[in-house]
């Protein structure tokens, strides 16, 4: 029988905060039992209209009650990122999951996840190669710290879903990857990139970015269109077309522009493939991609 709240795990309005990884999991169990499917979306907080598409796919998914995660998570974080200064801001993302009607919030301490402290040796979930690229060969050990944190989530919520953004494409695919490899019985479900009206991708890091580098941003998404829109004509014209628009913007430090597969494999020649850009405006670092469909053009 599920244990009565305590002062640790707390009811906010009509958003149920826990706390306690065990609780939660008795809590779901309970949930479970009387035919519910839990669907689950992880966050590190600092909650935007993309977190609150991610919720409401969450919530059109059959029979489920929405468990948002809120935990910011010291293991993905290289020693010269952002984990200090990453936005904490509990209070308004409480204020959304109340908007969205959102029943129950899991917003564990760093101790709660990792009892033996963060830093220390601890068993972590190997990303295998494609760890290793991208936005691994940036940010050496980032996926070993996403997988290890999202294995434990599965773990302690046991979701039926679990909901992902389209935007950490790489995230994504090896979250994918861990679902099946590591035999997690439940459906990965990745939503598409919600984006400003000029196009720039919905970031937790946007809110680091002053205006000028607001507007300088844009010229990632711009990029990509601009490569998907000759798409027909292969893939060194997409290429070509991409990096064209971001030489146009000094302000842009590019670290990586690849077109691959929708696996992140290989780029066909022909058919469904992902263009990735990754770059720096000022000191933050911001990803995108689209879907591209590779074909022979008559251009
Ligand atoms: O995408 C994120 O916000 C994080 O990487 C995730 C999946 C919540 C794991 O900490």
């Amino acid at each position: 029988m599920t244990k009565p709240l305590t002062k640790d795990d707390y009811r906010a309005d009509d958003v149920t905060v826990h706390r306690d990884p065990q609780r939660l999991t008795r809590v779901v169990k309970a949930l479970r039992s009387a035919g519910r499917n839990i669907a689950l979306v992880p966050t590190m907080g600092a909650l935007h209209a993309g977190h609150r598409q991610l919720i409401r796919e969450a919530q059109v998914m059959q029979n489920t009650v929405v468990v948002v995660s809120i935990f910011v998570n010291p293991l993905q974080f290289g020693p010269n990122e952002d984990l200090a200064k990453y936005p904490r801001q509990f209070e308004d993302d409480l204020g959304i999951c109340r908007e969205e009607r959102v029943g129950l919030v899991f917003a564990p301490s760093v101790e709660d996840m990792y009892p033996d402290g963060s830093g220390g040796a601890r068993v972590t979930v190997h990303p295998g190669p494609l760890g290793d690229e991208l936005e691994g060969a940036s940010r050496p050990g980032h996926f070993a710290g996403v997988l290890t944190v999202v294995s434990k989530l599965f773990n302690i919520v046991q979701p039926t879903y679990a909901v992902f953004g389209q935007k950490d494409y790489q995230q994504l695919q090896l979250i994918h990857r861990m679902a099946r490899d590591l035999n997690f019985p439940l459906d990965v479900v990745g939503v598409p990139t919600v984006r400003e009206h000029d196009g720039l991708a919905l970031s937790s890091r946007n809110a680091y970015l002053t205006p000028e580098q607001r507007q300088q941003a844009v010229t990632l998404s711009a990029a990509l269109t601009a490569g998907a829109h000759v798409s027909s004509q292969g893939a060194d014209a997409v290429l070509k077309a991409a990096h064209g628009v971001l030489a146009q913007e000094p302000g842009i430090e590019l670290d990586y522009l690849e077109l691959r597969g929708t696996d992140l494999g290989p780029a066909p020649e022909n058919g469904d493939a992902r263009l990735l850009v990754a770059a720096r405006v000022g000191s933050t670092r911001l990803i995108d991609n689209i879907a591209v469909l590779l074909g022979k053009g008559d251009e």
